[in-house]
């Protein structure tokens, strides 16, 4: 079995109604995905986070290291194509390409042996995953507050028991908004929030100290993601659980954020830290670091089906009668190609999210849905 072809698809709808984090306005939506062909007929596919033409350009480079190989030998070709570009590689493109080759070879494997990647890499402890709804970005040109908490009310009223906001406006914009929320959702709904490293430490823990009475389950990306020390200083400060990692890529990066103990909850993204492979060795640094793991997942399906496989395998910490299963985040926000890329969406029933059974990565990827929405 040899790969023969490397291509990336990329993938664009223009917002009628923009919106926004604390830092950046979305105007697009727009994800890269990897395609790679065996010359036995196998495809394999994998999404890469972040900037979808740097990704594709990067994944372009790496593909003539690839080209003939076995796809099998998933990670003799991780680390020849690492080692090859480490040294300017250590975070950013150069992970993120890589996660979504890893990826599409994973999902190669799990079709060349009909077998579920969550079986080939030593089974799941759990299928059913309990989600929660991702949100609550600031609409262009409209207030947060409002729109924020009929948002996550509605979301609750599909059946989430969980949510997420997006904070980073201001600390009194902020703390209203958080206010009208938990009381929109009721006392008994999980909810967290992301600043999107909006603030600086001084501001973070404010916000923490004043959004702690509101319940509050998670406070992620205080700060910016290079402000280890940050980090620490806001989870003695305040009291809210701290949250990060999305940007922290491959396990040398994962370690040094979990040996600062930097943060309470380590959130991985599987299309950015380095594929599955990476995302297992991740598995065990947050395991001996006694660091609860919850996934990051932002993208397409293909990026939701290989995070449902990374849950699938995340060993229950500690391991108990009433053991807890992490959440998965599940975006809400407006993206028309996000399901239909893939001939049956992965949805959720009343906030569960069930891992795909099929071969490889369990999705059948719907060709006319990647030139409907190629870039025009
Ligand atoms: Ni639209
Ligand atoms: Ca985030």
């Amino acid at each position: 079995m040899r790969i023969t072809e490397i291509t990336t698809h990329l993938l664009n709808h223009d917002l009628d109604a923009p919106f926004q984090s604390s830092f950046s306005t979305f105007y697009t939506r727009t994800h890269c995905l990897v395609e790679i062909v065996c010359e036995d007929g196998t495809i394999g596919w994998g999404e890469c986070l972040g900037p979808a033409d740097i990704n594709a350009a990067v994944v372009k480079s790496m593909a003539k290291m690839i080209i003939g190989r076995n796809p099998l030998n998933i990670e003799p070709i991780w680390l020849d194509v690492y080692n090859q570009y480490r040294d300017q590689g250590q975070r950013g493109p150069i992970h993120t390409a890589l996660s979504g080759i890893d990826i599409a070879l994973w999902d190669i494997t799990g079709k060349h042996f009909n077998s579920p990647i969550y079986q080939l890499m030593g089974g799941a402890y759990r299928t059913e995953i309990p989600a929660y709804a991702t949100g609550g970005f600031r609409p262009e040109g409209k207030d947060h507050t409002n729109h924020c908490a009929a948002e996550m009310a509605g979301y609750v009223a599909e059946g989430f028991r969980a949510v997420k906001i997006k904070i980073g406006y201001g600390i009194e914009s902020d703390i209203a908004t958080i206010r009208a929320v938990r009381e929109a959702i009721g006392p008994d709904v999980a909810f967290m929030i992301d600043a999107n490293h909006g603030y600086d430490a001084l501001d973070a823990i404010e916000i923490g100290r004043r959004a702690a009475q509101y319940s509050i389950d998670w406070f992620e990306e205080p700060v910016v993601p290079e402000a280890l020390s940050s980090y620490q200083s806001i989870r003695r400060a305040q009291p809210i659980p701290v949250a990060g990692g999305e940007t922290w890529h491959g396990r040398w990066a994962i370690a040094q954020a979990l040996d600062a103990r930097a943060v309470d909850i380590i959130q991985p993204d599987v299309c950015g830290v380095g594929g599955l492979s990476e995302a297992r060795k991740i598995i065990t640094l947050a395991d001996t670091h006694h660091v609860r793991l919850v996934p990051h997942v932002w993208g397409t399906t293909v990026a939701l089906a290989a995070g449902l496989h990374f849950h699938a395998i995340i060993p229950p910490a500690p391991p108990s009668h009433e053991a807890r299963s992490p959440y998965l985040e599940f975006d809400r926000t407006h993206n028309p190609f996000r399901q239909a890329i893939i001939s049956k969406p992965i949805e959720h029933v009343n906030g569960m999210v069930t891992v795909p059974d099929g071969p490889g990565l369990g999705i059948d990827i719907n060709r006319s849905a990647l030139e409907e929405f190629a870039p025009k």
